[in-house]
C-alpha cells in the first residue's frame, strides 16, 4: 500500500474511534515507522512501505487506539525549538508551558541576564530548563526532581539539545537538595486536584506519572509550598514563576499575598486561561 493510502485508512481508524487528532497522529507514526520527517510523506504520497515498516506502522496505530499518548509511543515531543525525549516516566511538555518560558526570558532581560541564577523545581523532562539553556548563554540553571529516572531523561535531553553541562540536577523532595539562593525560580508543579484527576481523558489518566499531574485534594497545594519555602531561596527582589490551572487565581495571589510577596500578576494563556503566577519576593 502507498503512503497516501496507508494515510487516509489509519485516519479514518482514528477518528471512528474518537482520537481529537486523527490526521496529526497517523502523519507523526507513519514518519516514525520509516524513521522519515513528516514533510517526507507529502513528497512521496506514492512510495510503498516494505512489509516491515507496514507491520510496525499498523503496531503503532493498535497502540494509538488503545490512547497511548503519541509522544510515548514515538519516544519525542517537541517543545519550543527543542526535540525533547519522553519516557512514561516524564509529563509531556505542554504547548502552554511555553508561556512560562517567554514570561521568564521577559524578567531575565529586565533582570541583566548576565550572571543571572535560575532554579527549577519539578524538572521532568527538563523541557523549562533547556528551553531557557538554550536562550540564555550566562544563566547558571538547576533543575530538581523527586524522580530519579525523570532526572536520567533530562540529563539525556540536554545532550541530545547541545545544552550539556549547562544544567545542574538535583534529586530531592521540593528545595530539600537546594543550598543556595536564586534571582529566579520556576515550577511547572503537579497542579490537578485529585477530584479533577478522575476527569481526565484515559490518555492522561491512564499513560502519564500521577506524581507528575496531581498535588492532592485542593490542586494547589505545590505552589503553596512554592510559595511559603521560595522565599528562603530567592534573593531580593528575585521572581518567584509558577505555572497554574483554570480557577487557582484567587487562592494563588491569596498565598502569594499573605507570605508578602509584591508584584503579584497573572499571565494568560492562548485559550485565554490564566496559565502563569508571577510573584517578587520585596527588596
Ligand atoms: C507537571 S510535571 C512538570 C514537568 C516539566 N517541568 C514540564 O513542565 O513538562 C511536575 C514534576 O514535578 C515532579 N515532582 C512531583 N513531586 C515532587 C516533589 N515533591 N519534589 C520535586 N519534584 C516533584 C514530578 O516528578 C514531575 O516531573
Amino acid at each position: 500500500m502507498k503512503i497516501q493510502q496507508l494515510l487516509q485508512q489509519a485516519r479514518s481508524d482514528l477518528d471512528v474511534r474518537g482520537l481529537p487528532t486523527p490526521g496529526l497522529d497517523a502523519e507523526l507514526l507513519l514518519a516514525f515507522s520509516i524513521d522519515r520527517e513528516r514533510h517526507f510523506l507529502y513528497a512521496h504520497p506514492a512510495k510503498e512501505l516494505s512489509s516491515m515498516e507496514l507491520k510496525q506502522f499498523r503496531s503503532l496505530i493498535a497502540r494509538r487506539i488503545k490512547k497511548e499518548p503519541v509522544a510515548y509511543i514515538t519516544g519525542r515531543k517537541d517543545f519550543w525549538s527543542l526535540g525533547i525525549e519522553v519516557t512514561p516516566d516524564v509529563l509531556i511538555p505542554r504547548p502552554d508551558t511555553e508561556i512560562l518560558i517567554e514570561e521568564v526570558l521577559k524578567l531575565s532581560l529586565r533582570e541583566a541576564e548576565k550572571g543571572l541564577r535560575i532554579l527549577e523545581i519539578g524538572t521532568g523532562s527538563g523541557a523549562i530548563s533547556i528551553a531557557l539553556a538554550s536562550e540564555l548563554e550566562d544563566a547558571a540553571i538547576t533543575a530538581t526532581d523527586l524522580s530519579t529516572k525523570a532526572l536520567a531523561v533530562a540529563a539525556r535531553n540536554t545532550v541530545n539539545n547541545n545544552v550539556k553541562g549547562k544544567i545542574s540536577f538535583l534529586r530531592g523532595d521540593m528545595f530539600e537538595p537546594v543550598d543556595e539562593k536564586f534571582d529566579i525560580i520556576v515550577s511547572n508543579p503537579p497542579y490537578i486536584s485529585e477530584g479533577e484527576f478522575e476527569l481526565l481523558t484515559a490518555e492522561v489518566r491512564e499513560y502519564e506519572p500521577r506524581r507528575a499531574l496531581v498535588a492532592g485534594p485542593e490542586g494547589t497545594e505545590f505552589h503553596r509550598k512554592l510559595a511559603r519555602d521560595g522565599k528562603r531561596f530567592l534573593e531580593r527582589n528575585g521572581w518567584l514563576v509558577m505555572e497554574m490551572g483554570a480557577d487557582q487565581r484567587f487562592a494563588l495571589e491569596k498565598m502569594l499575598k499573605d507570605r508578602d510577596y509584591c508584584d503579584i500578576t497573572f499571565r494568560s494563556d492562548y485559550a485565554g486561561i490564566e496559565r502563569v503566577a508571577m510573584a517578587k519576593k520585596r527588596g
